[in-house]
């Protein structure tokens, strides 16, 4: 990787405490986090269901962290002034659910906010190629949408690889996120794909030392897989 974007690490309050979710996007920010991603599901693009844009206005008081939105929904165009209204600065959309994406992401940046693109595990990275110059992150799953605690998926870490290697083509400032089943085990592999931002539900919820342990470690292996 010839640029060296920072490290993020970036929760997801999938796994947070429903019934607390102020309280623990404020403990996200106590323990370093960079920012809390919103895990927001329609049971129709995806069979489950979560967030709508009133519960994260609600959170929005408890951090100064900013907010990122992972919309796995059908049509995001619909919903989308609702959730930067609820104070989520970047959009993230996935191209299997958006007709129009080039349009989508013109939509968003008119909202004023910045705009991610998600593909799923079997979605090529080729999907993005034609809307680089409207996107500030790529999102490549490293599961198929729905859950937490699902098994990170390895074989994607060539897509992971591909999409950084066109982020550089491009010369433009984009992120690549990777969201799945990232934890202690598997960060270091996304790492050294090309991935610099990193999603994380279970692993830092779930880690046995608590939420500023488990930010610490994702991060310092991270940079680690970076450097060698
Ligand atoms: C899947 C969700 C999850 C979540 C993180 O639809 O997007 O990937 O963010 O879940 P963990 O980190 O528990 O795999």
């Amino acid at each position: 990787m010839t640029t060296n974007p920072p490290i993020h690490i970036v929760p997801s309050t999938l796994s947070a405490d429903f019934s607390r979710l102020g309280e623990d996007c404020a403990a996200l920010e106590t323990a370093g986090a960079d920012r809390i991603q919103w895990d927001v599901m329609d049971g129709a693009f995806v069979p489950n269901i979560t967030f709508g844009p009133d519960v994260i206005a609600a959170s929005r008081p408890h951090t100064s962290l900013p907010f990122e939105v992972h919309l796995m929904v059908e049509g995001p165009e619909a919903l989308a002034s609702r959730y930067v209204d609820a104070g989520c600065e970047l959009l993230i959309v996935h191209a299997e659910a958006c007709v129009h994406l080039h349009r989508t992401l013109e939509q968003i940046h008119g909202l004023g906010a910045a705009a991610g693109v998600a593909l799923n595990p079997s979605t090529p990275a080729t999907a993005v190629a034609q809307v680089l110059d409207l996107t500030d992150m790529v999102l490549v799953m490293t599961v198929n949408p729905g859950f937490g605690g699902q098994k990170y998926i390895a074989t994607m870490e060539p897509k992971i690889a591909e999409v950084r290697r066109m982020i550089e083509e491009s010369g433009r400032h984009i992120d690549l996120e990777v969201d799945g089943g990232i934890g202690a085990g598997t960060v270091a592999g996304a790492a050294a794909a090309g991935a610099n931002v990193f999603v994380a539900g279970s692993a830092v919820f779930g880690h046995p030392e608590g939420l500023a342990a488990a930010v610490a470690e994702l991060r310092s292996l991270a940079e680690a897989a970076r450097a060698s």
